[in-house]
């Protein structure tokens, strides 16, 4: 890390995998550039034939129209519905007996295949509850559950109804399922009774309950999915058993057939973390996100129809609304939904079993995901029980993946190991290598070059492009692609605030790298105060808006310090107020807990340190940067505007050693 973080100072010509380790060949006659070139000059023709694999009810008027939303709308005037395309197609094209989602639960034990039949039935059923509990076209949806095919029914059944579904991750605490609730106003809440990790189990409709009285927002009804590990106690008149409603509905044979919606209506919002303690409620729409979605799974993904793909990652972050959820049932393919962990379900041999027991032929995780195996079985003595014959390809992303681990992967795995760049934000992935349209070389360290439809640069802070190999902020280019965010949530405003208005014609995305002369990019950060912890995206404000509301603390700094298996974890350095005389240790075991009661266990808050100050410029400015580089035991120099030199020196003696000049 430590390479790479002076590489991105001055780049040097990155090293270049064979990409082979692996499927030998990386081809030669790559499409990649034809197409990508195609989607600059026409995109218009590009984008409408792309559009041509999905099932329309009405064809768009026009492919985008630039005057409507804030930057424009992706296939304006279209009628369609996801959920059909994602189901109901496949079953009348003869893909009813295929497997859509192979459930492998090794947390609870259980496995279960559900056909493309069976879960067309399972979601016209749910779907029907719901409509009788009051949902329609437009009506918000909250869904709080793990990683059951429940969740990926519930998610379905609203895009069919019309209805705009809103998950939130289960690692997420009341409070913050409280302030997606309030932002949300659903007419219907759905979630289990308990999620389950692999040392313990996590009961989530206390949390649930907990949530509803910290918000003004009272949904209409709450179905929940009663799990034998925790069964829940249901709020009379409020609450409804899952069981007990679908079971009813089967009975009665009812069912909800699909709802016709415009392209450009919200198919769902998910919350993603802004520089605050509130959430900016990305939006996606219905069309623009098939097609996209469509596009990637053959030419980024290099799948086939029919083919198990699986995503290890949860169905409460976009990843896995796009990889576990959407792309490949519309696609026609197998998704895997895992209900475990890379390690410790039992072994870290684990995803290597679910590999050759369903026949995945890619996968897409995190590379903490990686990490965690390599640690506890670096020389891939648990791979030898498997065969892997007919896997091809391992994608990562959500964090930066070192090149070490990449190549440990690929020597391991034998086949081409592809990083790519994507953003809840995006909805895809803006930079990667389309394996399907014939693999590019892998350059170590880049997330490869951007998807048809991005056009990126690398700013200055005038907003001006920087010289090829250059640091900048990475910007896309206005319009963004089909799939991207069109607007936040009943915000536009604030989208414009937040991504448009730094760069004028462009999006900010928020991260800093930069793009080689072979057009590869290199994604080194965020320019902003969000972490990225074991590939769970987190607001250091966040983080310091909960600390600083505890009753000892006078302010606060949060800062993501390099972890060997997460990437980055927070930390949080406390100054307490004048005259608090209670023990430090305390105070810091209590803002431990209460970091974890407010955000959620998934922030893997584990150190507060209290010192006498905080390390300011003389503006006022709390020098973050050279905390960070203090606690990765980074070189690092004395700012010259700090106001107190002996405030950066405490830091460095609480954190136990000072390796800078
Ligand atoms: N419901 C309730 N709690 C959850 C949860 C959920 N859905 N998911 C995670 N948690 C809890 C965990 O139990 C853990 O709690 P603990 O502090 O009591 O141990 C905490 O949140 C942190 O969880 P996690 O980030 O999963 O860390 P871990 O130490 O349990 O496991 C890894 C480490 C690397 C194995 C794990 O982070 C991992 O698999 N990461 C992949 C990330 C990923 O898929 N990201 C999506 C982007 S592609
Ligand atoms: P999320 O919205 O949770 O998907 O997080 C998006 C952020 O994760 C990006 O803005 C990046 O900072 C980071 N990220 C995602 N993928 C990569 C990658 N392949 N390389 C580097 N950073 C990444």
């Amino acid at each position: 890390m430590v390479a790479d973080s002076k590489s991105a100072q001055r780049p040097t010509k990155p090293a270049v995998g064979s990409a082979a380790g692996a499927s030998g060949e990386v081809s030669a006659g790559s499409r990649y550039h034809e197409d990508y070139a195609r989607a600059e000059r026409e995109p218009l023709a590009f984008w409408g034939e792309v559009a041509g694999g999905i099932d329309w009810m009405r064809s768009a008027a026009t492919v985008f129209d630039p005057s409507a939303g804030p930057y424009g709308r992706w296939f304006s005037g279209a009628v369609c519905n996801t959920c059909y395309n994602a189901v109901d197609r496949h079953v009348e094209r003869g893909r009813g007996a295929q497997p859509a989602i192979i459930y492998d639960s090794p947390v609870t034990g259980s496995k279960r295949v559900i056909s493309y039949a069976g879960l067309l039935a399972e979601v016209r059923i749910l779907a029907s509850v719901l409509r009788e509990m009051g949902v329609s076209k437009g009506d918000r949806v909250v869904i709080y559950m793990p990683m059951v095919p429940e969740a990926v029914f519930a998610m379905l059944a609203c895009a069919r109804l019309g209805a705009i579904h809103s998950v939130v991750f289960g690692g997420f605490a009341a409070n913050e399922l409280a302030t997606r609730l309030e932002d949300a106003e659903p007419k219907v809440v759905l979630a289990a009774s308990c999620g389950v990790e692999p040392q313990r189990v996590v009961p989530y409709k206390p949390l649930l309950d907990e949530a509803l009285t910290l918000t003004s927002v009272k949904p209409s009804a709450c179905l929940i999915l009663q799990r034998p590990q925790a069964e829940a106690k249901l709020v009379k008149g409020r609450d409804f058993d899952w069981a007990a409603m679908t079971d009813k509905a089967r009975a009665a044979e009812k069912g909800a057939d699909c709802v016709p919606v415009a392209a450009t209506d919200p198919l769902y919002i998910l919350y993603t973390s802004g520089t605050t303690g509130r959430p900016k409620g990305v939006v996606r729409d219905n069309g623009g996100y098939m097609a996209a979605l469509l596009w990637s799974m053959k030419a980024l993904y290099g799948i086939e129809p029919g083919e198990v793909f699986w995503t290890a990652s949860d169905v409460g972050w976009v990843v896995g609304h796009s990889y576990i959820v959407y792309a490949p049932l519309i696609f026609g393919a197998t998704s895997l939904l895992y209900e475990g962990k890379p390690v410790g379900t039992p072994d870290a041999g684990a995803f290597w079993r679910v590999i050759a027991e369903h026949s995945v032929k890619a996968l897409f995780t995190a590379p903490t995901a990686l990490r965690a195996i390599k640690k506890e079985d670096p020389d891939g003595e648990l791979l030898k029980r498997y065969d892997l014959k007919g896997f091809r390809t391992l994608f990562l992303a959500g964090e930066r993946a070192d090149p070490a681990t990449i190549q440990w992967a690929e020597k391991l795995l034998g086949v081409p190991v592809i990083d790519h760049w994507w953003q809840t934000e995006t909805g895809w992935c803006i930079c990667g290598n389309p394996v399907g349209l014939g693999q590019l070389p892998v350059k170590y360290g880049s997330t490869g070059v951007p998807m048809p439809g991005y056009r990126l640069d690398a700013l200055d802070e005038a907003g001006k492009p920087v010289p090829t190999g250059t640091m900048g902020s990475i910007a896309i280019k206005l319009p963004l692609p089909p799939g991207c965010l069109p607007t936040l949530w009943q915000a536009d405003e604030r989208f414009r605030e937040s991504y448009l208005a730094d760069f004028p014609g462009y999006y900010r995305s928020g991260d800093a790298g930069f793009i080689d002369e072979d057009g590869y990019v290199f994604v080194m950060g965020r320019t902003d105060d969000i972490i990225n912890v074991a590939g769970h995206r987190l607001s250091t404000g966040g983080i310091e808006e909960v600390i600083a509301a505890h009753q000892d603390v006078a302010e606060c700094a949060v800062i993501g310090v390099r972890d060997e298996i997460k990437g980055e974890v927070p930390c949080g350095f406390i100054v307490l107020k004048r005259g608090v005389e209670r023990s430090p240790a305390d105070i810091e075991r209590e803002i431990i807990a209460l970091v974890r009661e407010k955000i959620g266990p998934v922030a893997a808050f584990k150190a507060a340190v209290t010192v006498g100050r905080l390390p300011k410029t003389r503006s006022g400015k709390i020098l973050r940067g050279t905390m960070k580089k203090i606690a990765d035991h980074d070189s690092w120099t004395m700012p010259a505007t700090i106001e107190d030199a002996g405030a950066l020196d405490e830091v460095a003696a609480a954190l136990g050693g000072r390796d800078g000049a």
